[in-house]
């Protein structure tokens, strides 16, 4: 019998406690292991804050939203001594092996835990989907159904105002909620991260649309979007432990500059944390606890330093380093397809 540790790290996303549950399901019950849940992230493993999971405890959990063990963007390595904290306590509550739940920042400190010689298995979790060898994240999917339903409801606002409206999105590097959502809501202009926007243009979109007899227009914009080089200013932001900017209300500076030129009234919904609250859909509910079935299997077999990964529909797993390398972004042939249905 082996004591696997397990820690839900970075941002919360639908879906964690699917994994969760997954883990201690399959560990207790067909593996006869302990499951032992760190609090808030690798916060819990510096301060030796823990939970015991048992299938008990982590029973009517599927369909709930953020994550029972808590969570936190503590990175281990800007704490003075952290590595050394992490040993020492995953040696003082016996731990086997961490089975680490999280997006880019905290995979990345797993994949320098492993490096170390720490045993982690990881799991990729992100509303963002920017997690690279891996096809999708969970959460990703319940992002989406909730930044479509809210498209879906400003159409019909903006159509009896004659307006411009603006619903950002979540996706600091990465735009794939506003990609998939803008598709499936049938947005006018849609500026991603990937593909730097010249206001002149989107306003050409808008313009060239209302001259066709449409009368308002949908525009959403990921968090992180960045316009052309000598279009506008955006202002700076502050950064955060992994040094990467906390975002928001990028839309506030875009919607003055459509309406300035276009003469169009233009208003702004941000949407925020509402993304990532709630019930996780069928499809992350489904795939998180695929993940988490994977990743007690890689635990129980050892295979140490390497992610759980969506290939197709087929489970598979990858060394963490390359799921850490390079975020995966929007490639440029699926933003051309979306471009055909602007203006
Ligand atoms: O990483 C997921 C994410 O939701 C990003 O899309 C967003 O920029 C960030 O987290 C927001 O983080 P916080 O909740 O810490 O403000």
């Amino acid at each position: 019998m082996a004591r696997i540790g397990i820690l839900t790290g970075g941002g919360d996303c639908p879906g964690l406690n699917a994994v969760i549950r997954a883990v201690v399901r399959k560990g207790c019950e067909v593996f006869g292991h302990a499951v032992v849940g760190f609090r808030n992230g690798w916060r819990g493993v510096l301060d030796g804050h823990v939970m015991e999971l048992t299938p008990q405890t982590s029973r009517g959990i599927l369909h709930r939203g953020g994550t029972i063990l808590g969570t936190s963007r503590t990175n281990p390595f800007q704490v003075e001594g952290g590595l050394e904290l992490v040993r020492e306590n995953l040696a003082a509550y016996r731990i086997d092996g961490l089975i680490v739940v999280g997006g880019e920042g905290t995979l990345s400190c797993a994949a320098r835990m492993a490096a170390e010689g720490v045993n982690v298995v990881g799991a990729p979790k992100t509303i963002d989907n920017d997690i690279a060898a891996t096809d999708f994240t969970f959460g990703f999917d319940t992002a989406v159904q909730i930044a479509t339903d809210a498209i879906d409801r400003l159409h019909s606002t903006a159509e009896s105002h004659n307006r411009v409206m603006m619903l950002e999105v979540m996706g600091r590097h990465a735009g794939w909620i506003g990609l998939y959502s803008g598709l499936a809501g049938g947005a006018d202009v849609i500026l991603i991260p990937e593909h730097p926007f010249d206001i002149a243009e989107v306003a050409r979109h808008i313009r060239h649309r209302h001259a066709a007899g449409h009368l308002f227009s949908i525009v959403v914009v990921s968090e992180g979007a960045v316009p052309a080089q000598g279009t506008i200013e955006l202002p700076a932001h502050e950064a955060d432990q992994f040094g990467r900017p906390r975002l928001g209300g990028i839309s506030y500076s875009i919607a003055p500059e459509i309406e300035r030129r276009t003469g169009f009234e233009t208003r702004v919904t941000v949407l925020g944390h509402v993304q990532r609250g709630g019930s996780p859909t069928a499809f992350d509910r489904v795939l998180a606890t695929r993940y988490g079935i994977a990743a007690i299997d890689l635990a129980h077999d050892g295979a140490w330093g390497r992610m759980v990964a969506l290939r197709g529909n087929t489970m598979t797993d990858v060394p963490l380093d390359d799921a850490v390398a390079e975020l995966k972004r929007v490639p440029e042939e699926l933003y051309d397809l979306a471009e055909v249905f602007f203006g």
